[in-house]
């Protein structure tokens, strides 16, 4: 099963691609978390995407395109993946299909996660997450059974530099202007299916894989 998640900061892809991971026993390849690495690393390429991040701009798609490429040549994505982030641009979305066609692994399904803007803030807002082991937590919806700690790994829990205000701001405008177009693209390959987000992660998660269990043999 080969799946990408498009949707808005925030919306909730991340935590319903850990899930379809999981189910679905497939890899997720998150730009965001290979590039949260990288910073945390301080390898050459972490501190080259550092400064887009925080300001909430995109990388540049050399650099991202380069991390994809990598991962999905990875033993680990035999079963299948769900690019979580990725593409978030049109050579982004141009460069995969031509990376998949040549390896005759064409996507099964595209998937839009939709939710209205009020939502998307109240999600990015409250969002904490573990610097450690990566989990996500959420101060009102998914809380930590202790406050302000990691349930898996004990370590205190922090609130993503991009997650302040003027942050959440450009990077909801930068997704109107560059990414958005890719719904676009991808209803016109017959490939997209839109999924109204709103509602408990449970209740979207059993969407999901509503719309995901007829590619599960492929
Ligand atoms: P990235 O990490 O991909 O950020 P994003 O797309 O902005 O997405 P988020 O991780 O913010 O949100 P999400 O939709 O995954 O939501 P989540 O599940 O966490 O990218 C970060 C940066 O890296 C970019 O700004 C850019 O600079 C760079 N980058 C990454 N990919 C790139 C690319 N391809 N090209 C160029 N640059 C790139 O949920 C959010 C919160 O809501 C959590 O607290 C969660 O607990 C909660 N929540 C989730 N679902 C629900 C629900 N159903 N109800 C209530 N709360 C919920």
């Amino acid at each position: 099963m080969r799946l990408v998640f498009l949707g808005a900061p925030g919306v909730g892809k991340g935590t319903q691609a850990d899930r379809t991971a999981e189910l679905f026993k497939i890899a997720k390849i998150s730009t965001g978390d290979l590039l949260r690495g990288a910073v945390r690393n301080q390898t050459k390429l972490g501190l080259e995407a550092k400064g887009y991040m925080d300001q909430g701009k995109l990388v540049p798609d050399s650099v991202v395109i380069g991390l994809v490429q990598e991962k999905l040549n990875e033993a680990g994505c035999g079963n299948g993946f769900v690019l979580d982030g990725f593409p978030r641009t049109t050579p982004q979305a141009d460069e995969l299909g031509r990376v998949l066609g040549g390896k005759q692994l064409p996507l099964d399904r595209v998937v839009n996660f939709e939710v209205s803007r009020e939502a998307i803030i109240k999600r990015l807002s409250g969002r904490r997450s573990c610097p450690k082991c990566q989990a996500t937590y959420h101060i009102d919806f998914a809380p930590p059974k202790k406050d302000g700690v990691c349930d898996r790994c004990g370590e205190a829990l922090v609130q993503r530099s991009d997650d302040r205000r003027e942050a959440i701001e450009t990077r909801l405008k930068v997704y109107e202007e560059q990414t958005a177009p890719l719904i676009r693209y991808y209803g016109e390959k017959q490939l997209l299916s839109r999924l109204d987000a709103s509602g408990s992660v449970d209740a979207v998660f059993a969407k999901l894989t509503k719309v995901l269990e007829p590619y599960r043999a492929t």
